[in-house]
C-alpha cells in the first residue's frame, strides 16, 4: 500500500467538511454520513452533510463572489487556474490514493483520472484568454455592431461517483475560466476527492465563494439549486432519469443545462478488422473502471466471418484481468461501487442466460466476495435480452452476432441512448459510412479510448445535451451579448 491516511491528513488533503463561501465547516444540521471503502466495506471517515440552508449560503456567497471574479482580467484568472493545475499534478499520488480508497478503481486508473481531469484545468486556463467575441460587418455606416461573451453567473455541478475527480474538473474549469462561480455537489459515495480538489483550488488562490462544495442528499440539494433563479447553469453527469428530473425542475427558472447522461455504447467488429486492435479496443472500452463508465461498450457486435476468432482472442484477454483491491499494483479491476451495482450486473447476466446466452468467462462474484465481480464474457446475446437495451454499468461483455453492415448499424442504433459508439474496420469506405450512420455524439474508430480534454464529449438522443471539453465546453457558462452602437460616424 502506498500513501497512508496519516500522510493524507498531514498533507491537508483528507478533508471531511463542506466548503461554503471560503469556509470549511460542518453542515448547519450537524449531520454526518460515512464514506465507505468499496474494497473492504469499512468506513474511511464520516463527512459533513449540507442542509438546504447551507446550499443557500453557498449560492449567496457565489453571487457575491461573482461580482468580483467576473471582473478579474482573463490572464489573471488563467494564472490562478494554471496554479490549480500545477498543484493537482504535483499531488497526483495523494489524490489518486483518495480516489481509489473511496471509489475502488485500480491506482493506475486513478492516477490516469487525476491527470485526465487536470488536463481540463490546463485547457480552460488557456481558453480563458481566448473567449473572443465578433465584429459584425455593419448594415449602416453610422453603426458598429459587435458581440461579447459574458459569464452566466452562479453555476452548479452535480457529479457522479464513477469519475470523482475528472467530472468535477471538466465542469469547474470552464466555469471559472469564463468568470463564473460554481457550487459542486459531488456524489455521496465519493465526496473526498471533491473536498481535496477544492482544498487545492483554495491554495492556488481561487477567491472565497468562487468554488464551494456541498455534500448531501441529491434531491434536497438539487431542489435548492434548480429552484434558485441566481443559479444560471447546472451541469450534471449521471442517469437519464435524474437528468430529466433536473430539467423539469429547472423549467421555472429557465437555466442552461449541460446533461451528460446514460449510454448503451455499441462496439462493432467487422470482418475486415485487425483482430488484435479490436480485442485491445474492446478490453479498453469495456473493462475501464470495471465497466462503470457511461462510454463503456455495452454491446459487442461481431460479424459472422470473424466471430469465432474474435471471441477466442477476447476470451483469452478477459481471463488475464486481475480482480482485487485497487491499491494492489497487480490489480486491473477493482470492486463494484455498491451492492446495488452488483445486483444489477447479476440480474442482466441471469436474464441473458435465461434467454439463451452462454457464459464464456466469469459470471459470478470472485472468491474475494463483497462486490468483486469476475470479468464476464457472454456469447449468443440477442436483442430480446435486457442487456441489449439497458446500460449494465459493470464488467459484462455480451457478444451479438450479425451478418451485414446494414444489420450492424440498425442494431447499434436500436437504443434510446446515443453517447459513444465504436467500430473496428480497415476499409475507408466503411469507416466513413458507419461513422456517419451511428446515432451517437462520440465515435471511436479502431480504438476503445476516446476521452481527451481537447475533444468535445457529449451525447445525442436520451444521452444528453451539450458538450464538455474542447473549445465548446465553455459555451454553457457564457451568454452572448450583441452590442449595436449608433452615431459613430
Ligand atoms: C463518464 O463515464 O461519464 C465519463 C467518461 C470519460 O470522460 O471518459
Amino acid at each position: 500500500m502506498g500513501i497512508t491516511r496519516q500522510q493524507l491528513i498531514e498533507g491537508d488533503l483528507l478533508r471531511t467538511q463542506i466548503h461554503v463561501g471560503g469556509q470549511w465547516r460542518d453542515g448547519s444540521g450537524g449531520q454526518r454520513r460515512p464514506v465507505t471503502d468499496p474494497a473492504t466495506g469499512e468506513e474511511i471517515v464520516s463527512v459533513a452533510v449540507a442542509t438546504a440552508d447551507d446550499v443557500r449560503d453557498a449560492i449567496d456567497a457565489a453571487s457575491v463572489a461573482f461580482a468580483s471574479w467576473s471582473k478579474v482580467p482573463a490572464p489573471q484568472r488563467s494564472k490562478i487556474l494554471r496554479r490549480w493545475y500545477d498543484l493537482v499534478v504535483e499531488h497526483t499520488d495523494e489524490l489518486a490514493e483518495i480516489l481509489t480508497w473511496e471509489q475502488g478503481k485500480p491506482l493506475a486508473e486513478a492516477r490516469a483520472e487525476i491527470l485526465y481531469g487536470a488536463g481540463f484545468i490546463e485547457w480552460f486556463a488557456e481558453e480563458a484568454k481566448r473567449l473572443y467575441g465578433e465584429v459584425i460587418p455593419t448594415n449602416n455606416p453610422n453603426r458598429r455592431m459587435l458581440t461579447t461573451r459574458n459569464p452566466v453567473g452562479v453555476t452548479a455541478a452535480i457529479t457522479p461517483w464513477n469519475f470523482p475527480a475528472a467530472m468535477i474538473l471538466r465542469k469547474a474549469s470552464p466555469a471559472l475560466a469564463a468568470g463564473c462561480t460554481m457550487i459542486i455537489k459531488p456524489a455521496s459515495e465519493t465526496p473526498l476527492s471533491a473536498f481535496a480538489l477544492v482544498a487545492l483550488a483554495e491554495k492556488a488562490g481561487v477567491p472565497a465563494g468562487v468554488l464551494s462544495v456541498v455534500n448531501g442528499s441529491g434531491s434536497e440539494i438539487g431542489g435548492v439549486l434548480t429552484a434558485d433563479d441566481r443559479v444560471r447553469t447546472i451541469s450534471f453527469t449521471g442517469s437519464t432519469e435524474v437528468g430529466r428530473t433536473l430539467m423539469a425542475q429547472s423549467a421555472g427558472t429557465l437555466k442552461h443545462l449541460a446533461l451528460e447522461l446514460g449510454g448503451n455504447a455499441p462496439l462493432i467488429v467487422f470482418d475486415d478488422a485487425d483482430i488484435e486492435t479490436a480485442v485491445k479496443g474492446a478490453m479498453d472500452s469495456k473493462f475501464r473502471n470495471a465497466g462503470q463508465t457511461c462510454v463503456c461498450a455495452n454491446r459487442i457486435l461481431v460479424q459472422d466471418g470473424i466471430h469465432d476468432e474474435f471471441v477466442a482472442a477476447f476470451s483469452k484477454a478477459v481471463a488475464k484481468l486481475r480482480v482485487g483491491d485497487g491499491r494492489d499494483p497487480e490489480v486491473t479491476q477493482g470492486p463494484l461501487i455498491s451492492q446495488g451495482a452488483l445486483e444489477k450486473v447479476q440480474s442482466h447476466i441471469a436474464d441473458a442466460v435465461g434467454k439463451g446466452a452462454t457464459v464464456l468467462n466469469g459470471g459470478e462474484v470472485t472468491e474475494l466476495g463483497g462486490t468483486f465481480f469476475s470479468p464476464t464474457l457472454l456469447v449468443g446475446a440477442t436483442r430480446e435480452m435486457v442487456i441489449a437495451t439497458e446500460e449494465t454499468f459493470g464488467p459484462v461483455a455480451p457478444v451479438f452476432r450479425f451478418s451485414t453492415e446494414e444489420e450492424a448499424i440498425e442494431l447499434a442504433n436500436a437504443t434510446e441512448f446515443g453517447l459513444a459508439g465504436y467500430f473496428f474496420s480497415r476499409d475507408i469506405g466503411r469507416i466513413t459510412r458507419v461513422a456517419e450512420a451511428l446515432e451517437v455524439g462520440v465515435v471511436g474508430v479502431n480504438t476503445g479510448l476516446i476521452s481527451y480534454e481537447g475533444a468535445p464529449f457529449g451525447g445525442v438522443k436520451q444521452s444528453g445535451i451539450g458538450r464538455e471539453g474542447s473549445l465548446h465546453g465553455i459555451d454553457e457558462y457564457t451568454e452572448m451579448k450583441y452590442i449595436c452602437i449608433e452615431g459613430v460616424a
